[in-house]
C-alpha cells in the first residue's frame, strides 16, 4: 500500500487486517506506544477538520511518533500561490507519511505522484474520504461483529455525502446487505452509484422519504449532515437543511440493537436527546477512528509490534 486515495484501493482482506489490527491496538494500547518512534506524520489540511486531523495526530503520538503540519491553507505558502504539488513535495522531505485534506477533488492523487513517502487522502471535496470509510467499517464490526446480513439505512444528504458513497461501495462487497435510502428528492443518491453498485451487483435497495416507515427494519442508521459547502445556492441549503431530524420519538419502533452512526460534525440532524440512547454510536465512532488510523499508519509505514 503506497498511497491511499480511494477506499476501494483496499481489498476486503486488507480492510479485514486493518480492522483486526485496530481492534488489537484498542485492547492493548501500551504494546504499540513506541512502534513509530523516530517517525513523523505531516497533516496538511487545506480545508477545516476536527476529527480527521486530530485523530491522525493523536494516532501518531500514541504510536510514539511525531507530528507536524498545518490546519488551514492560510497558514501555509499556498496563501502566496504555491501549488499543492510543490507544497506536498516540500513537506515530504520532512516526514515519513502524509495525511492531506483538500477541497479540490483529485488534489491528493495529483500530489501523491510527486513524492516518495506514502500519502493518505484525508478527504478531497465531494470525492473520497477513505479513513472515514475505515472508521465506519470498524464501528460496524465492533458494534455488530460482522458485515453480512445487515440492513443499512442512509439518511440525509445522499447526493453530496462522500462518506455515504464510499460506505455503500465498501459494504456492497459483503453478503446479503440491503440498503434503504432516506432523503429529500433533491438530495437523492446519484444515479451512477445506483447503476454501478446496486444494479450492477444486483443488491436490494429502496428509496423512501420518511425515516419512520423503515425504522423497524434497520440494523444500521447512518445519518448525514446536509453539506452546505457543496451547494451553489444558499436558498436551496436553507430549504433542505432540516429535512430529517432524528429524535427519540422516531426511534420508538427501532430495533433494540440498532446502531446509529454519523460521520460528524452534526448540525441539526440528530437531536442531542438521542445522545444518551445506548444505540447512539457516533461518539464511539469518533474513538474507533483513532484506532483504525493507528492501524493504517503502522501498515503504511510497514512497522509492527513484537509478536504481531
Ligand atoms: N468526519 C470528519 O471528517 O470530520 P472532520 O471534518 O471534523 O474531520
Amino acid at each position: 500500500m503506497k498511497h491511499l486515495i480511494d477506499p476501494m484501493d483496499l481489498t476486503v482482506e486488507e480492510i479485514d487486517r486493518l480492522i483486526e489490527l485496530g481492534g488489537k491496538i484498542l485492547q492493548n494500547k501500551e504494546k504499540y506506544q513506541e512502534v513509530c518512534k523516530h517517525k513523523s506524520l505531516a497533516t496538511l489540511f487545506f480545508e477545516p477538520s476536527t476529527r480527521t486531523r486530530l485523530s491522525f495526530e493523536a494516532a501518531m503520538l500514541e504510536l510514539g511518533g511525531n507530528v507536524l503540519g498545518f490546519s488551514s491553507a492560510n497558514s501555509s505558502s499556498a496563501q502566496k500561490g504555491e501549488s499543492v504539488s510543490d507544497t506536498v513535495r516540500t513537506v515530504s522531505s520532512y516526514c515519513d507519511i502524509i495525511a492531506m485534506r483538500h477541497p479540490k477533488e483529485g488534489a491528493p492523487l495529483v500530489a501523491s505522484r510527486k513524492i516518495d513517502v506514502p500519502l493518505i487522502n484525508a478527504g478531497d471535496g465531494g470525492h473520497y474520504h477513505p479513513t472515514q470509510t475505515l472508521t465506519d467499517l470498524m464501528t460496524i464490526y465492533q458494534e455488530k461483529g460482522h458485515f453480512d446480513n445487515l440492513t443499512v439505512g442512509m439518511c440525509g444528504d445522499l447526493k453530496f455525502g462522500r462518506t455515504v458513497h464510499s460506505l455503500i461501495k465498501a459494504m456492497s462487497r459483503y453478503e446479503n446487505v440491503r440498503f434503504v435510502m432516506i432523503s429529500p428528492e433533491e438530495l437523492r443518491l446519484p444515479d451512477y452509484i445506483v447503476k454501478d453498485v446496486f444494479e450492477k451487483k444486483n443488491i436490494p435497495y429502496t428509496e423512501v422519504s420518511t425515516m419512520e416507515e423503515v425504522m423497524p427494519e434497520l440494523d444500521i442508521l447512518y445519518m448525514t449532515r446536509v453539506q452546505r459547502e457543496r451547494f451553489f445556492n444558499e436558498q436551496d441549503y436553507i430549504r433542505l437543511k432540516d429535512s430529517f431530524i432524528l429524535d427519540p420519538e422516531k426511534l420508538i419502533n427501532a430495533k433494540e440493537d440498532l446502531c446509529i452512526m454519523h460521520p460528524l460534525p452534526r448540525v441539526n440532524e440528530i437531536s442531542t436527546k438521542v445522545d444518551d440512547d445506548p444505540r447512539a454510536c457516533y461518539f464511539k465512532q469518533v474513538r474507533y477512528g483513532k484506532f483504525i488510523r493507528m492501524a493504517l499508519i503502522m501498515t503504511m509505514l510497514g512497522v509492527k509490534a513484537n509478536e504481531d
